[in-house]
């Protein structure tokens, strides 16, 4: 046996592990991080109950304020607060150890989200929570982390230091953080970036918003996105569930599909629409949107015999929710802003993702052989909530009878934009589509060429 002549020092520096935990992810996703803890507080508050779309939870005692300018940024919540216990043990440690309770239906998994948004944010952090302990009077403490002084010593152990403070208005958590990144206080002055954030939190909340959760940004309250599918007449979305099971860990999965809006007249790529953007997959782990509007191979387009995402497409919207007692069990990157495709979970429920997105790939592709016929079904379908869209094993569509047409010629060619605007605009409407000023420019010359027929 070899001789041990010393030991190689493999102890990480406080600076390198600062700049590795915050280098891959956006300021964006470091305050949903955040907004994450508030709702696994409110979560803890009511019972941790699972999170699937049939749980009437009422959340409408909690609200989340978060006021982010380049001053500064604060988030502050009434849900429930972390306990001096939760301070020591575990909540400023990086990364959950193995004997940290998991069975809370969080959204909490890795045990480093509020680190690692905080010293994205700034230089200069106070973490203050007010708690009720079983049978005793209100506490209140904070842990203040000056970032510049807490880099300066690497010896370990690594801690921060907790003291007593007032109580906050209730029992919650307020993180307040100022000299704040020059990225983060360059964001937070930018109307684009606001508004964007604005846009996220409303989509990937919408199931707690929902449900009453209020979230204030900068003093305007969020207002949630309605997820709505069309229903009636000959049409009704799919919507499944099933128990499935991770080393032991059950998850509970749900999954509904079909048309949320009837297909655009036109598949031209190069028309611009706003609300394309909502259409695709979405899929959810424990309540939160982790995925939203997918058009890419992570949910299937263009892989295994799917075709890649066409406009023609547009109007369909998937929806698979992931529920699990222990978060580890979901099919979540580290980021929280994407799924673990190798995940076996989610590789299981394929196969049913793509029934229902085939079942509309076909229908899209049949309409267009009766197009008048088929607007005139959609128009009869009306909007519904998801929460009240029944049980189907299969997304109904109508079955649409192509037509015999009479033989067609495509034509296709490309003249100056220009050009194309102006004659658009003589014909009296310049948003028109570049296929209808086709379509009139050659009824206009039949009609000049050949005559009435
Ligand atoms: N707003 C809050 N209310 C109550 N407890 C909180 C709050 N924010 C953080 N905590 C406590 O701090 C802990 C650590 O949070 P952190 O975001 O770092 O990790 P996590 O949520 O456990 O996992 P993940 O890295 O996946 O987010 C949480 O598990 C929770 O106990
Ligand atoms: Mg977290």
């Amino acid at each position: 046996m070899a001789t041990e002549i010393g030991k190689a020092g493999a102890n990480p520096t406080k600076t390198f592990f600062v700049r590795m935990i915050t280098r891959d992810i956006t300021l964006e996703d470091c305050i949903l991080d955040l907004i994450d803890n508030s709702v696994d507080g409110a979560w803890r508050s009511e019972g941790s109950r699972p999170v699937g779309l049939a749980q009437d939870a009422d959340l409408s005692k909690y609200t989340i304020k978060i006021t982010a300018t380049p001053d500064g940024f604060c988030i502050e919540d009434n849900c429930g607060g972390m306990t001096l216990d939760d301070a020591a043990d575990h909540a400023f440690s990086f990364g959950r150890k193995a004997t940290d309770d998991t069975d809370d239906y969080s959204i909490g998994v890795y045990g480093i989200g509020m680190k690692r948004a905080v010293f994205k944010l700034g230089s200069k952090i106070v973490v203050r929570s007010t708690f009720k302990p079983d049978s005793e009077d209100r506490f209140g403490f904070a842990v203040p982390i000056n970032v510049a002084d807490w880099l300066k010593d690497d010896t370990p152990p690594w801690d921060f230091e907790i003291i007593e403070d007032d109580l906050l208005p209730s029992d919650g958590v307020k993180i307040s953080v100022e000299d704040l990144t020059s990225g983060s206080a360059l964001s937070f002055g930018s109307p684009a970036f606001m508004q964007n954030l604005r846009r996220t939190i409303s989509r990937d909340y919408s199931l707690h918003l929902h449900r009453g959760l209020q979230i204030i940004l900068n003093d305007t309250p969020i207002v949630g996105w309605q997820i709505e599918m069309l229903q009636g007449a000959e049409f009704a979305p799919m919507r499944i569930d099933y128990d499935d099971d991770v080393d032991g860990d059950k998850v509970f999965v749900e999954l509904l599909g079909g048309m949320a809006a009837p297909p655009p007249d036109s598949s031209d790529p190069d028309v611009e629409d706003e609300g394309e953007k909502r259409f695709g997959w979405y899929v959810v782990c424990n309540g939160r949107i982790v995925l939203a509007a997918d058009k890419t191979a992570i949910s299937g387009w263009g892989t295994e015999n799917w075709p890649q995402w066409h406009r023609q497409y547009s109007g369909f919207i998937g929806i698979i929710l992931f529920t699990a007692a222990n978060a580890a069990a979901l099919p979540l990157t580290t980021t929280k802003r994407s799924v673990d495709t190798s995940s076996e979970v989610y590789r299981r429920a394929r196969p049913k993702m793509r029934e229902v997105t085939r079942s509309w790939i076909d229908y899209t592709n049949a309409r267009k052989q009766a197009l008048d016929d088929a607007k005139q079904r959609e128009a009869q379908a009306a909007p519904v909530a998801i929460y009240s869209v029944p049980k189907s094993d299969v997304a109904v569509l109508p079955r649409i009878a192509a037509v015999p047409a009479e033989p067609v010629a495509n034509v296709a060619y490309s003249v100056p934009l220009v050009r194309l605007k102006k004659l658009a605009k003589g014909f009296g409407r310049s948003g028109m589509t570049y296929r209808d000023v086709g379509l009139k420019s050659f009824e206009y010359s039949y009609k000049d060429i050949v005559g009435d027929e």
